[in-house]
């Protein structure tokens, strides 16, 4: 018999992945996914790529009815947990909808837990804990900011939800970086709804003609070419993690039972970095211009990533090359079908 892994927002950009690489490690991934930021077709990608269709429940996590239900048909060693509303700007103009979904929505699936004796649990956390960190590279110790978005609180809140119940639950916080690129197969992908806010999906639409052309938020910040910095992470590598922590969790690995991972690779990338390795891997032009800083935006984070090298023992396999490769046959994918 596979151990049976729920993972929650499993239709995700980052947890259709996660889904792709559990079943490849030998588990059952089970999906519970409400539609609201992703599409069913997913489901055909992760089946094309995997020659298996993942079982599939349709409901929100706030709704406990449904999620006890599901706790008595199946027994679940552990819950992959990435369903949450996760764009900063729309946080910060909707909060309630965020810390409903986000905060709730959490709150919600660990009392069913508790209820079911179900204690394991893989948590979707964020970088943005940090802020603008004091340290850099940044390491799990550091000292967290107050969040600069609600997003960003509610990724701190869910932290401390998790550590304040770590006499019952083992639980696992992987603190992303900025997860991009795609499934070499480009069967799956990021999914943006409506105009991207991400660097990477703007980008590859902005090549492919969906967009006039990307805007650069700045570049007069104290970095080598003015422009911010972040730790790129290819979300197969990111899927990964997440396997490594179901593991650690279900073999009782743990040294405490509330963890915390950076999931980086450990090396920051500028904007203008990234525009010029995609035109270098990809052999096309991005239309693009230099325009106003964004809001909020932090202007460099790269990960200390020898915690989760060393005691989680995962390390990032793919480059930034790798990373933008895959993003731009996933957009091309996208486009191809669309025509
Ligand atoms: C990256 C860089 C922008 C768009 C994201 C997620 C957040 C968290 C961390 C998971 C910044 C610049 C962007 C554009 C640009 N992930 N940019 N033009 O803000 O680091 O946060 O990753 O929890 O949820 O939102 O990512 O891709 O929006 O921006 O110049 O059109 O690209 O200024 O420097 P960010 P991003």
């Amino acid at each position: 018999m596979k151990e049976k892994i729920l993972v929650t927002g499993g239709l995700g950009f980052i947890g259709s992945h996660t889904v792709i690489s559990l079943f490849e490690a030998g588990f059952e991934p089970i999906i519970v996914d409400n539609l609201s930021n992703s599409n069913i077709y997913v489901l055909d990608g992760i089946e094309a790529v995997i020659g298996y269709r993942p079982e599939i429940h349709v409901f929100d996590v706030l709704d406990h009815v449904k999620l006890n239900e599901l706790f008595k048909i199946h027994t679940i060693s552990a819950i992959v947990h990435f369903a949450a509303f996760k764009a900063v700007g729309e946080s910060v103009q909707f909060p309630i909808k965020y810390y409903k979904n986000n905060v709730s929505g959490l709150v919600t699936l660990l009392e069913v837990m508790e209820k079911n004796e179900i204690q394991n649990i893989v948590f979707s956390s964020s970088c943005t804990v940090y802020g603008e960190p004091d340290i850099i590279p940044v390491s799990e110790n550091n000292k967290l900011k107050p969040a600069e978005s609600p997003y960003g609180a509610t990724k701190q809140m869910g932290e401390i939800i998790l550590k304040d119940n770590a006499h019952w639950c083992q639980s696992q916080c992987l603190r992303y970086f900025n997860p991009i690129g795609a499934h070499s197969s480009a069967k799956i992908g990021e999914l943006p709804l409506g105009v991207p806010n991400n660097l990477i999906p703007f980008l590859t639409q902005s090549v492919s003609g969906l967009r006039d052309e990307l805007t650069v938020y700045g570049n007069d910040y104290d970095t080598p070419d003015g422009t911010c910095i972040r730790d790129y992470i290819h979300v197969v590598d990111l899927a990964e993690a997440h396997v490594h922590s179901v593991k650690r969790l279900l073999k009782h690995q743990q040294l405490t039972a509330f963890e915390v991972f950076n999931i980086g690779t450990g090396t920051g990338s500028s904007v203008l970095e990234v525009i010029n390795t995609f035109e270098k891997v990809n052999g096309v032009s991005v239309p693009h211009k230099i325009g106003e800083r964004r809001s909020g935006d932090v202007v460099k984070v790269w990960a200390n990533t020898e915690k989760v090298n060393t005691v989680l023992g995962w390390v990032a396999k793919k480059n930034l090359e790798d990373m933008l490769k895959d993003a731009w046959n996933w957009q091309k994918s996208l486009n191809s079908i669309s025509k």
